[in-house]
C-alpha cells in the first residue's frame, strides 16, 4: 500500500518566524513561559520516546495494556475505515489497534503532529504491516485536523485517537477548544478515543516528571538548545535547572526551568534581551491529571456522549470512548 510521507528536516522560514514570535511573547509574560509544543524537535522527540521507556513514567505502558485488553471491543463497536491520530508518538499504539482490525478492511490512517521526526517514526511503524494507507500532516492539532478534512470525505466511519494523555498538556479552556474542534469534524457513527492520566500519589507523579536518570531534565532543557540553534539564543543551558512540582489546586504537574544565577540572555531573532534573577523560573509545561468522571464531564461539555470507559487501576490511567452527542 502507498505510503505518503513528507517530513521536513529543517524548519521553514515561516516556522522559524512563528517560533521566534511565540518565544518573544511567552518569555515576556509574568511568570515567564515557553510553550511545550516546541519540545518536539528531532532530539526532543527522541528524548520523549526515551521517557516512555523509563520505569517511573508509566503512562505509555498503562495505555498500551488497556489498548491490548480492549482493542477488539473497540474495533467491533466503531468498525472504522479511517483512523486519525493526533500526536502518534512512535505509532506503536495505533499499530496495536490496527492489528485488531479485520485484514479484509481497507484502512486509511492520518497522523497529525508538529514533529517531522515523530511523524516519520510513526509512519515507518505503521507501514511495516503494509495493510494501510498512511497520510502524514505536519501541523499543530487544529490545523492538522483541517488538513485531514480537506484531504476528502472519509469512506465509512472515522475513529479519532487522542492518546498518551496529550490532552493533559492543554489548560481547561485549551482542552475544551480542541475537543470542540475535533467534535466539529465528526459525523454520526464516528468516535473519539481519549487517553488521560489520572490523579495519583504525589511521590509517583514527581518521579515521573523528575526521573533519577535525568532524561526528563534533558527533555526540558533541550528547549533552550533549540532556541539557541534555531532563533539565535545564547542561553547557557547548564545554568538552568529542571524542576517538577505538583499543583494540587489545579490538578497538574508543572515543569519549570530555574535560572541558577543572575544572568542575561539574548535571543536575536525574537529581538529579546532578558535579565534573569537567580531562582527566576520559566514555566515550560503543564500535565493535567484527572478523575475518571472529570474526563467524561470534559467530553460531555464538548458535545460528546460516553460509550465506554476503561481504567487501569495499577497505574491509574483511563481510556474513554465517546461519540458525537
Ligand atoms: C506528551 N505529554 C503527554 C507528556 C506528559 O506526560 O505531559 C510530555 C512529558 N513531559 C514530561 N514528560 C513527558
Amino acid at each position: 500500500m502507498p505510503l505518503s510521507v513528507a517530513p521536513r528536516t529543517a524548519p521553514s522560514a515561516s516556522e522559524i518566524r512563528q517560533f521566534a514570535d511565540d518565544i518573544a511573547y511567552y518569555l515576556a509574560l509574568s511568570p515567564r513561559q515557553l510553550p511545550s509544543k516546541y519540545f518536539y524537535d528531532a532530539l526532543g522527540s527522541a528524548l520523549f520516546e526515551a521517557i516512555c521507556e523509563l520505569p517511573w513514567y508509566r503512562i505509555t505502558r498503562a495505555e498500551q495494556r488497556l489498548i491490548e485488553r480492549h482493542r477488539r471491543k473497540l474495533i467491533e463497536r466503531v468498525q472504522p475505515s479511517t483512523l486519525v491520530e493526533l500526536g502518534p508518538g512512535s505509532g506503536a499504539k495505533l499499530a496495536t489497534i490496527l492489528d485488531a482490525s479485520p485484514s479484509w478492511r481497507h484502512v486509511s490512517v492520518h497522523l497529525v503532529d508538529v514533529s517531522a521526526a515523530a511523524l516519520a517514526a510513526a509512519a515507518r511503524t505503521l507501514s511495516d504491516g503494509g495493510r494501510v494507507d498512511v497520510f502524514t500532516h505536519q501541523a499543530p492539532y487544529e490545523s492538522g485536523l483541517a488538513a485531514v478534512r480537506r484531504s476528502g470525505p472519509a469512506n465509512g466511519r472515522t475513529l479519532t485517537l487522542f492518546l498518551g494523555s496529550n490532552i493533559g498538556n492543554f489548560d481547561p479552556p485549551g482542552a475544551h477548544a480542541l475537543l470542540r474542534s475535533i467534535r466539529g469534524g465528526l459525523a454520526p457513527g464516528d468516535a473519539l478515543l481519549v487517553g488521560a492520566d489520572l490523579v495519583k500519589e504525589e511521590r509517583k507523579l514527581l518521579l515521573a516528571y523528575d526521573d533519577p536518570l535525568g532524561v526528563t531534565a534533558a527533555f526540558n532543557r533541550n528547549l533552550l538548545v533549540r532556541i539557541n540553534r534555531e532563533i539565535g539564543g545564547d542561553f547557557d543551558v547548564a545554568a538552568f535547572a529542571h524542576r517538577a512540582s505538583w499543583n494540587a489546586a489545579a490538578s497538574r504537574v508543572e515543569m519549570h526551568l530555574v535560572s541558577t544565577r543572575a544572568q542575561r540572555v539574548r535571543v536575536s531573532r525574537a529581538g529579546l534581551e532578558i535579565a534573569f534573577r537567580e531562582g527566576e523560573t520559566v514555566w515550560t509545561e503543564s500535565s493535567y491529571k484527572y478523575e475518571p468522571a472529570c474526563v467524561v464531564a470534559m467530553l460531555e461539555r464538548a458535545a460528546f456522549r460516553p460509550l465506554e470507559q476503561w481504567i487501569d487501576d495499577e497505574d491509574r490511567f483511563a481510556l474513554t470512548l465517546v461519540e458525537p452527542a
